[in-house]
């Protein structure tokens, strides 16, 4: 791992800090529904607000294709954050994303002060990485921040093209993303055990790849376990499996063997006769898979096979549910496993997305070393990529 300058390295009095931040926050009838990438900034603007900075902010919401799009403005986000940080002098918003007044209204901020720019996305420019938004970005801050693990992996004007045209760090999300994650996959303590879960074996493959080469065992459920049994040359009845990617889930059982990683699949699972959480349900190994049901979660002794493996880890990375858990009589495995993650002694990580929703639904995240902000970012960082973000900071 590449030591990035932070914003401890700078001198913050009467400067502008341009700052790139992940408020792609959930939204509903114009509500947000969860801020916590918001409150996770709050640390980063509140160190700026305090060593004497202006704070300008930027972000991305949602997928607005290059226009401008009414329900995808920042102002919901502009709000929550007034209330979060009520020690700034000012929290504003601007109507565009670039050009003379978002200019002008930048160069009035005053220390204490902060302005949220318009969703970076209006912009057609931005996705483009395209070098006059770059430039004009550049022109609203002195020194820029980049906090937004969540778009790391986007080279887009906004995360990589402004970091060319002024001294660039990292705020402290970013520092704590990268040193939980790149942390324990560059220097683990010892067991290493991931635990890869989801639908689909294809999304993963590079993940699973990468981690066979790190990791002392790799526990897996989910979906992609279905294509695993298969190539297994267990009959997986009606359950989802990806037919196209059973002679790579050979070979990943190939290489593990080969490198002496432990790699386990279920070795039961609860089977239901339709994809409803009314469905007929019963617990069977899965060598007793009957025509016409279909796998949904794993089972109570693969629960317990990997619980144990859990706790006898030093180093833990969750990424991806265990079954379909949207569905309570499907589960139970995700819960367990979230359980045997809380009960867990050492550094413990959840990589994104829906297993980020399931410790949370359990209300078990508090028990969790390092919750990850950003999904498709720690996937690539799990698939052992640079994140274009981040290598454009500037080096220690
Ligand atoms: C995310 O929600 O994962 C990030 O904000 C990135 O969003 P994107 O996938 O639309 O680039």
């Amino acid at each position: 791992m590449v030591a990035k300058k932070t914003i401890r390295d700078i001198d913050w009095i009467g400067k502008r800090a341009l700052v790139r931040v992940d408020f792609n926050v959930p939204l509903e009838n114009g509500q947000i529904t969860d801020d916590t990438r918001i409150r996770a900034a709050l640390p980063t603007i509140r160190y700026l607000l305090e060593h004497g900075a202006a704070v300008v902010l930027m972000s991305h919401l949602g997928r607005p294709k290059n226009k401008v799009v009414e329900s995808m403005r920042l102002a919901p986000t502009v709000a929550r954050l007034a209330e979060l940080l009520p020690e700034a002098k000012a929290v504003k918003g601007t109507q565009a994303t670039t050009g003379p007044s978002v200019e002008a209204a930048s160069r009035d901020l005053r220390p204490g002060e902060v302005l949220v720019i318009e969703n970076t996305r209006f912009d057609a420019r931005e996705e483009a990485n395209d070098e006059s938004m770059a430039r004009e970005l550049a022109r609203l801050g002195d020194v820029y921040v980049n906090d937004a693990f969540g778009s790391a992996h986007r080279a887009h004007a906004s995360t990589e093209g402004v970091a060319r045209f002024l001294p660039a760090v990292a705020g402290f999300l970013m520092e704590a993303e990268l040193a939980a994650l790149q942390g324990a996959l560059e220097n683990p303590a010892r067991p290493f055990v991931t635990i890869i879960g989801g639908a689909k074996i294809s999304d993963k493959i590079g993940v699973i790849e990468n981690l066979l080469g790190k990791v002392d065992a790799l526990l897996i459920g989910g979906g992609m376990a279905n294509t695993f049994l298969l190539a297994q040359g267990y009959d997986m009845g009606d359950s989802l499996v990806e037919r196209d990617s059973v002679a790579t889930a050979k070979a990943m059982l190939e290489l593990a063997a080969g490198r002496g990683v432990k790699l386990l699949l279920p070795t039961d699972v609860v089977i239901a006769d339709a994809f409803s959480p009314d469905a007929n349900r019963q617990v069977v190994p899965v060598n007793a898979i009957p025509a016409g049901w279909r796998a949904l979660d794993i089972g109570p002794e693969t629960v317990s096979a990997y619980a144990e493996v859990i706790a006898g880890a030093q180093t833990v990375i969750w990424n991806g549910p265990m079954g379909v858990f949207e569905m309570a009589p499907f589960a139970e495995g995700t819960r367990a496993i979230a359980q045997a993650m809380a009960a867990c002694s050492g550094m413990t990580v959840i990589g994104g997305g829906d297993s980020v929703a399931a410790v949370e639904q359990m209300g078990l995240a508090e028990k969790i070393r390092h919750i990850s902000t950003g999904g498709g970012a720690s996937l690539e960082l799990l698939e052992g990529k640079e994140l274009p973000g981040v290598a454009a900071l500037n080096d220690r």
